[in-house]
């Protein structure tokens, strides 16, 4: 079983989710168990909802630190829990070579854009204000620049009916959580075919 150590910033809802979906009748049942959720914002709503749920929570405090200070500290925390994935899921720090080495190709984004169109925060309003029919969310490996790592999957979502940015956000959140664990699962799968092919071999 796959451990996971999510990392976020905010409300957490994404978080949720995945958690949600390891559990008893869940599309990652059997597959991962969320070992960890780390926050850098010591209120994050996230932080709540991860406790109910029965997930051990830590804050990694970023606020006046430098990455490196901050990145080495939340190394330290993920070195305890041991995780084969970790994912961002509102995670709003970019990372620097300290993490990205740390774990190559072990750590993945959503984003609520195409990255190649948009990077950063305010995806949805990026596409709201942009006028666009289809937004085009992206899940991605982490690389040391702002959503530019090599792109794993993406969920085109109609926004063309949505009347504000606020109906756009409820809409693409709402496909966030169901494409997330989606390609975690898709990823765990894949990785646990190379493991038997790599047995049989
Ligand atoms: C999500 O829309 C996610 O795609 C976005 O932050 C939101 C977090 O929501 N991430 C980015 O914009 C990364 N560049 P959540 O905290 O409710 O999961």
């Amino acid at each position: 079983m796959q451990r996971l150590a999510i990392l976020i910033s905010g409300s957490g809802t994404n978080m949720e989710a995945i958690v949600h979906n390891t559990q008893p009748g869940g599309m990652l049942e059997g597959l991962c168990q969320v070992a960890v959720v780390i926050s850098n914002k010591p209120n994050a709503l996230g932080l709540e909802k991860a406790k109910a749920l029965g997930i051990p929570v830590i804050c990694v405090p970023s606020a006046g630190r430098s990455r490196e200070d901050f990145e080495n500290d939340l190394l330290d925390v993920l070195k305890g829990y041991q995780p084969g994935l970790i994912v961002l899921a509102g995670f709003m720090r970019v990372l620097s070579p300290v993490m990205t080495n740390a774990y190559r190709n072990q750590i993945i984004n959503i984003h609520p854009a195409d990255t190649r169109a948009f990077q950063g925060v305010g995806g949805y309003r990026w596409a709201y204000e942009n006028g666009l029919k289809q937004t085009h969310i992206t899940v991605h490996y982490i690389d040391e620049g702002v959503d530019t790592g090599p792109i794993i999957d993406q969920m085109s979502v109609d926004i063309e009916q949505c009347k504000n940015v606020e109906e756009v956000t409820q809409v693409g959140l709402a496909a966030e959580r169901l494409f997330y664990s989606k390609v975690i699962r898709n990823l765990l799968v894949k990785e646990l075919k190379k493991e038997v092919l790599c047995a049989g071999s």
